[in-house]
């Protein structure tokens, strides 16, 4: 690997994402020793005319949070801010990424360990409206010029356009400028510990292989809940809708590495490979496979329309033309404003044929896989009931994380993605084929939502959703467990 100067550049640096997430991940990486002060140098980049200091006090505030609020960790505070630099300057002028140009290579300059190398990662906190031409400056004025070695890489995050079109105009955009393997597109999904975990799961064990398919599993079900609404972020929300916003994303990359076959090598182009086969597989869009819902209360916040026709809710069904998976429905749910918050992946299995136990089965045998919260995997089956009598129960396997692994600290999306951009390794994020095949799944159903043909009922805050969407679930083959919960364990 490629040694020297690294220096990463966050423009956007006074906004939301940057603040919350991308200062802090840089923050824990420092912490944990990946960005070693005697060769890292970060710079804030943004509009705002604001000092160094200003731009520390700004961020500090979120550095801060029970994993990291100790005193030996106040010095490494202070440390981190101390490599934190900012530059202001407009997205569009020559002017200001020519200045960014000379404070990075001065950097460069006094710290360099291996001689003129250069690393330089670019992470775009930004609206993807001003994408393109952020791009064109960083790619004629501040990029690595060094010939003995180094690279130039960008970082940037969905929405990725709005329909297939737009997102093709997008990476057309990008793609005139930079090369994919300097590319890193963000789906922060993919960088959660259990849906890394799927690739280890499906493929280093026995007990899967031969069970994940059509032949036993019944369906499949991929949910996103949170019990909270778009508080604050009603502008953007309503211009996207919880399709675009988590749907045609987060959920369709989970849904690839579900339903993916064996992958030739863990080789980041192997893995994306298998993942466009899924989504060029998928069937078109039914619109009975589909059910909209709007919280209601939704249109009060002052940034949404009063007739907006954005669905907070969605319930909808793919379906896989191939030979592993022709038949099973993959049920894609999300939602904001429900009553609770977490996100699983709920593989049910078909009954067991010629039933001998005559009592009534409380459920069928489900695997389970809880991304968040008390992240977990359970295998729900059926068990004889402990007793004198031969009657049967609902019981499960459990592995929870928290039990299982104590003391060990699961790493946030953000630093483990952003650890991959500068180690170069894409296998996590979505290359632009895929991200086509993904606007091309759901473009139709999002031009007729748009177009005011498809209209989300309305449901409660606080609740399931609209009861419409477990309507669909059922006749898609879903079957609900009775009187069985699985309860995360407490230590
Ligand atoms: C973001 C969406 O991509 O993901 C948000 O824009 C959503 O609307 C968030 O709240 C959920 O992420 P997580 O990691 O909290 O599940």
């Amino acid at each position: 690997p490629v040694t020297g100067c690294l220096s990463i550049v966050v423009l956007g640096a006074s906004g939301d994402l940057a603040k919350k997430k991308t200062f802090p991940a840089l923050y824990n990486l420092f912490r944990q020793g990946f960005l070693p002060p005697d060769e890292v140098h970060i710079f804030g980049y943004a509009r705002t005319k604001i000092s160094d200091d200003e731009l520390r006090n700004r961020i500090r505030g979120y550095l801060i949070n029970e994993k990291s609020a100790s005193s030996e960790n106040s010095e490494n505070l202070r440390k981190f801010l101390q490599l934190v630099k900012y530059v202001s300057g407009s997205y569009d002028s020559e002017e200001g990424f020519r200045l960014l140009d000379k404070e990075i290579s001065k950097q460069e300059l006094s710290k360099n360990t291996v001689e003129g190398s250069s690393r330089r990662l670019f992470y775009l906190a930004l609206p993807p409206s001003v994408y393109p031409s952020v791009c064109r400056m960083i790619r004629h004025f501040c990029t690595n010029k060094s010939n003995l070695g180094g690279w130039t890489r960008i970082v940037v995050e969905k929405p990725f356009g709005k329909d297939l079109e737009s997102a093709e105009q997008l990476s057309a955009q990008i793609g005139e400028l930079f090369e994919e393997p300097q590319i890193y597109r963000i789906d922060h999904y993919l960088g959660k510990e259990l849906v890394q975990n799927m690739l280890v799961l499906r493929f280093a064990n026995r007990f899967f292989l031969p069970l994940w398919n059509r032949d036993n599993i019944d369906n499949i079900q991929i949910v996103f809940r949170e019990d909270f609404g778009t508080e604050g972020r009603g502008g953007y929300f309503d211009e996207y809708g919880i399709i675009r916003d988590i749907i045609q994303n987060h959920l369709l990359q989970v849904l690839c590495l579900v339903a993916m076959e064996k992958p030739v090598s863990l080789k980041p182009e192997h893995i994306r490979d298998e993942k466009v086969k899924v989504l060029q597989s998928v069937l078109p869009i039914n619109d009975d496979d589909v059910v909209l819902g709007q919280y209601e209360g939704y249109r009060d916040d002052p940034t949404v329309p009063d007739n907006s026709n954005t669905p907070t809710f969605a319930t909808v069904i793919l379906r896989i033309n191939n030979e592993r998976w022709e038949g099973v429905p993959f049920i894609l749910k999300a939602g904001k404003a429900l009553d609770s918050r977490k996100a699983d992946i709920r593989v049910q299995f078909k009954d067991v044929p010629g039933d001998i136990f005559k009592c009534k089965k409380q459920g069928r045998n489900e695997f389970v896989i809880r991304l968040q919260p008390s992240e977990a995997m359970y295998m729900k089956l059926t068990v004889k009931k402990p007793g004198l009598e031969m009657l049967t129960i609902q019981s499960e396997l459990d592995l929870s994380y928290r039990q299982r692994y104590q003391g060990v600290t699961i790493p946030e999306a953000y630093e483990r993605l952003i650890l991959d951009t500068v180690r170069g390794d894409q296998q996590h994020f979505v290359r632009r084929d895929e991200l086509r095949a993904a606007w091309e799944i759901f473009t139709p159903l999002l031009h007729r939502i748009d177009g005011g043909e498809m209209k989300p009922a309305p449901y409660k805050p606080g609740s399931r959703g609209p009861a419409a969407a477990d309507e669909l679930l059922e006749k898609a083959g879903y079957v609900q467990t009775h009187g069985y919960i699985w309860i995360p364990p407490t230590l």
